[in-house]
């Protein structure tokens, strides 16, 4: 007996040892923490189950047989946030540099499994050099079954992926899959195919950072939702999106006891808007006067900056919030902002999760470039999620809601259950200055009568009035009373019961 605990106390320092004491200093000399470093901080303390710390490779090739590491460079198991559980696992850069044998595939498939099982997140600290290089083939398979859990699981459970080192080539699509990708600036990066193959195709000379860091990522390509400055604070970060987070599509996220009451009105808000409808405002300071607390979590703020997406709460519940941004862009829809927030609706509606949605939109942004990157199936993305979803959907029209930008933003005509408009609301087809431009063509030579027409135009048509005739708006709102009327309306629909047919699954244009 006594052999056998000595033996266990040997292996279990062993793994946490992981490549040794010098392999941990290089890991901390690029500033990165390791892989058990990064558990303690993202989970509770003392939370952390490990499993399968004894797990070992199998392969004989190119003398592995005498290099084993218990855990296989993966530390993986469960532990709680803020009490609620989560599946983790975090690959150990120290091990043979983090990469994935056959063994260490199956260790996250087993957390994946479970996750699925006890319908709980899955979040996953990605440190890796890819496919296990000794074993071939067999790593390759490891990473297909990742893929495959990651896809049955899509929709079911949230699904994190921190990138936390180098994840390149194929080893991306795993991340690529999950609902959310954070990064670490200077110490990460995700590409295809790095530098050297870059420039022996394409003869282009790029560093990793620029090619695949968080910055290009999280602002340029939009694959990363965010980029933090450090381990710390992206681990930290992960923790409160999670509290916004369901642990599943059965459940509900959970509610967080608020003193912000939701009758609280903002007189601010009744003069946001400016009076010239050319002036850019701020949608941020919108969502910040309406959630509780001014407690938002902006997902990818810094691509597509066009539109803000992100979750906050109301009465406590969590809400995805949508909204034009009128100071990019003047807040129009183009290719990428379609896709970011067709992507949020939709994981929005999976896990149950309300969407609130602010519409100041001049139309879809104009263009060759636009066009040719074939806006048409994009922007028809965003139609889609919205008239798909069936969650609650509340929608206020601030300023501008123009052309088909109108039908797309959680219009009542895709089912949007409460929609208001603030006074400022102008619902049209297209603005004032272009309709009569149109319409009345032969009077263009003459400047006055082109006056006269666009205000007849504009008394007659950019306000809220029209579209509220017919029922398209309920309601025409005061801007300070935007949040006790959004509370009101989500408590309303608390009970929204609504089903698309049956079908196997749609057919989003992708
Ligand atoms: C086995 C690996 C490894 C790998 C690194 N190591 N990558 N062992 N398989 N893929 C080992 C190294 O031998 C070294 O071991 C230790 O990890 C640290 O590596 P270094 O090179 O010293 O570290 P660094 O200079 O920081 O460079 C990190 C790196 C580099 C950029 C990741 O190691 C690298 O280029 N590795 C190969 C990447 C690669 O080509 N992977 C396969 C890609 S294909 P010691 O014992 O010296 O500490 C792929 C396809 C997936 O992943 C397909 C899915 C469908």
């Amino acid at each position: 007996m006594q052999d056998i605990l000595e033996r266990l106390a040997r292996k279990r320092d062993a793994a946490r040892a992981g490549g040794g004491a010098r392999r941990i200093e290089a890991q901390h000399a690029k500033g990165k923490l390791t892989a058990r470093e990064r558990l303690e901080i993202l989970l509770d303390e003392g939370s952390f189950e490990e499993w399968d710390m004894f797990v070992e490779h199998r392969s004989a090739e190119f003398g592995m047989a005498d290099q084993k590491v218990p855990g296989d460079g993966v530390v993986a198991g469960w532990g709680t946030v803020n009490g609620r559980l989560v599946f983790v696992f975090s690959q150990d850069f120290t091990v043979f540099g983090g990469s994935l044998s056959e063994a260490h595939a199956e260790k996250i498939c087993k957390v994946m499994d479970h996750a699925m099982k006890a319908g709980a997140p899955v979040i996953g600290l990605n440190d890796s050099g890819g496919a296990r290089i000794q074993e071939g083939v067999a790593s390759l398979g490891g990473y297909a079954e990742v893929f495959q859990r990651n896809v049955t699981a899509s929709g079911v459970i949230p699904q994190i992926s921190l990138i936390m080192g180098p994840c390149a080539g194929g080893a991306v699509y795993s991340p690529a899959i999950t609902d959310f990708i954070f990064m670490v600036k200077d110490s990460s990066y995700m590409f295809v195919t790095g530098p050297d193959v870059v420039k022996t195709v394409t003869h282009e000379t790029v560093t990793h950072e620029e090619l695949g860091g968080a910055l290009t990522h999280a602002s340029r390509s939009g694959v990363a939702d965010l980029a933090f400055e450090n381990d710390v604070e992206a681990l930290l970060q992960t923790r409160r999106l999670v509290d916004f987070l369901p642990a599943s599509n059965r459940e509900r996220a959970p509610v967080r006891p608020t003193l912000d009451s939701p009758d609280r009105v903002e007189p601010a808000l009744d003069t946001l808007v400016p009076a010239n409808p050319n002036k850019p405002y701020d949608m941020k300071e919108l969502i910040g006067k309406v959630v509780d607390d001014r407690d938002f979590f902006e997902i990818a703020p810094d691509h597509a900056r066009n539109i803000v997406v992100g979750f906050g709460r109301i009465e406590g519940a969590t809400v995805g919030i949508v909204a034009n941004q009128p100071m990019v862009l003047a807040g129009c829809l183009d290719i990428d902002s379609s896709k970011k927030a067709a992507r949020f609706v939709r994981f929005c509606d999976a896990f149950n999760i309300p969407l609130v949605t602010f519409v100041d939109v001049p139309g879809f942004l104009p263009g060759t470039a636009q066009e040719y990157g074939g806006i048409i199936k994009h922007g028809a993305k965003l139609l889609f999620a919205y008239a798909e979803a069936t969650v609650p959907k509340v929608t206020v029209i601030t300023r501008k809601a123009y052309g088909g930008a109108y039908d797309v933003m959680a219009s009542k005509h895709l089912r949007g259950d409460v929609n208001y408009a603030w006074p400022s609301a102008e619902i049209a087809v297209m603005g004032p200055k272009g309709a009569v431009e149109i319409i009345f063509r032969a009077d263009i030579g003459d400047p006055r009568k082109i006056e006269e027409r666009t205000e007849e135009y504009r008394q007659r048509f950019a306000n809220p009035f029209v579209a509220a005739s017919r029922g398209y708006i309920d309601d025409v709102i005061m801007p300070s009373a935007t949040r006790p009327r959004i509370a009101r309306s989500l408590a309303m629909l608390r009970g929204k019961k609504l089903e698309n047919p049956w079908k196997k699954h749609a057919n989003i244009p992708l």
